[in-house]
């Protein structure tokens, strides 16, 4: 569980489930949030925010004791809106930003639906909280989840297949800088791999117990994502069966990896691999046409600053929610109130699946 404004005091999170006796990296985690902010088409924001994760609980000289883990990562920029972003009210003169309402909702964000929905007249109090600062927290906690899945020698990793329709490193800049000269946005598809799952993660005894289906889940709850691919996914559909299952070799193995290491819901000991579709950014410096909610004048969205595209972020809060869904399958599957029972568990799995030729 997560909470926290995007320029409010901070981001919090409360991290269950986490066996007893790991060890955190604290490194790690400060160096996946620098990983989030880092990319080509990112807002000068992402420069203010030096993101540093602080325990509150849950841990004691670097290791886990079982108990919630409570993280926090303050907004640096919330100096700036102390006064417009206070949580009680304001004393003194209103001073720096978020000081007046906003009362025109940009398209493509949650400001018209979330004022509707909340009864909210500044549309603020809708957009602080849909807003993508929140996978900050994501991040970290994908970190931890990373650290836990290393236990069990699995690695998962997140990176940028296409941005605004080119496929390399070139491209994605050029498209990057057109796009920034014309005062608008790209999207793009990630690709997240999960190497070094055990056969058996996930389940298809209900369907909420499918793996893929809660992949599709926390990957569809990234802002701006609007598809979500396991294995060669949509291509699929266009192929015959001859063409679109892995045949099993007689190591267990499969020579293809089309299902994207999950069979029925349940990872198959091939990696895992997801892909996700980014929209372009909704807040577009040419603003698009919307209508003043208190005057019911038409008139043109707000300009808040805002990323070209934001793709390689993306591929880095993907990788952290496949870590966080692939870490709670692990840890129902192997269980384990301290780390030693969780892996443990897991080596006495290995061994009865262990592949004896008869
Ligand atoms: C890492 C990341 C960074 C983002 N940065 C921006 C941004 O700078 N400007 C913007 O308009 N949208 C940005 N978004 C997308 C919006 O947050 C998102 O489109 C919006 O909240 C509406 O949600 P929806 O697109 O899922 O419907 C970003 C999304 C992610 C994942």
């Amino acid at each position: 569980m997560t909470a926290g404004e995007s320029h409010g005091p901070a981001l919090v999170g409360i991290l269950t489930g986490l066996p007893a006796g790991l060890r955190l990296d604290r490194e790690a985690i400060d160096i996946d949030l620098a990983r989030r902010r880092e990319g080509y088409g990112r807002s000068p924001r992402q420069q203010l925010e030096a993101d540093q994760v602080d325990v509150l609980a849950g841990l004691r000289h670097g290791v886990t004791l079982g108990t919630p883990l409570a993280l926090v990562i303050r907004n640096r920029d919330h100096a700036n809106w102390e006064w417009g972003m206070s949580p009680w009210h304001p004393t003194g003169e209103a001073s720096g930003k978020g000081t007046s309402p906003i009362t025109l909702p940009r398209p493509g964000h949650a400001d018209l639906a979330g004022a509707l929905k909340f009864a909210h007249d500044d549309v603020r109090n809708a957009l602080e909280r849909a807003s993508a600062r929140q996978t900050a927290m994501h991040v970290a906690a994908g970190s931890v989840a990373k650290g836990l899945l290393a236990e069990l020698g699995v690695t998962v990793s997140g990176r940028v297949v296409e941005i605004g329709g080119a496929d390399d490193d070139a491209g994605w800049r050029d498209a990057t800088d057109a796009a920034r000269t014309e005062r608008d946005t790209l999207g793009g598809v990630v690709e997240v791999v999960a190497e070094g799952a055990p056969p058996g993660l996930g389940s298809y005894a209900e369907k909420s117990d499918r793996l893929d289906a809660r992949l599709a889940a926390a990957l569809m709850g990234i802002q701006a994502v609007k598809g979500v691919e396991i294995g060669d996914g949509f291509a699929l559909a266009r192929t015959r069966g001859s063409e679109a299952h892995d045949e099993i070799e007689p190591d267990r193995r499969r020579a293809t990896n089309r299902a994207g290491g999950l069979e029925a819901g349940v990872t198959n000991g091939e990696p895992v691999v997801a892909r996700a579709a980014m929209k372009p950014l909704p807040t577009l410096m040419r603003p698009l046409r919307s209508v003043d909610l208190e005057t019911g004048e038409p008139g043109e969205a707000l300009v808040e600053r805002s990323d070209v595209q934001a793709v390689e972020a993306l591929a880095v809060v993907a990788e952290a929610a496949v870590a966080w869904e692939l870490a709670r399958a692990a840890r129902e599957k192997f269980g384990g109130d301290a780390l030693v029972d969780f892996v443990g568990a897991h080596a006495a799995y290995l061994e009865r699946i262990a592949w004896r030729t008869p």
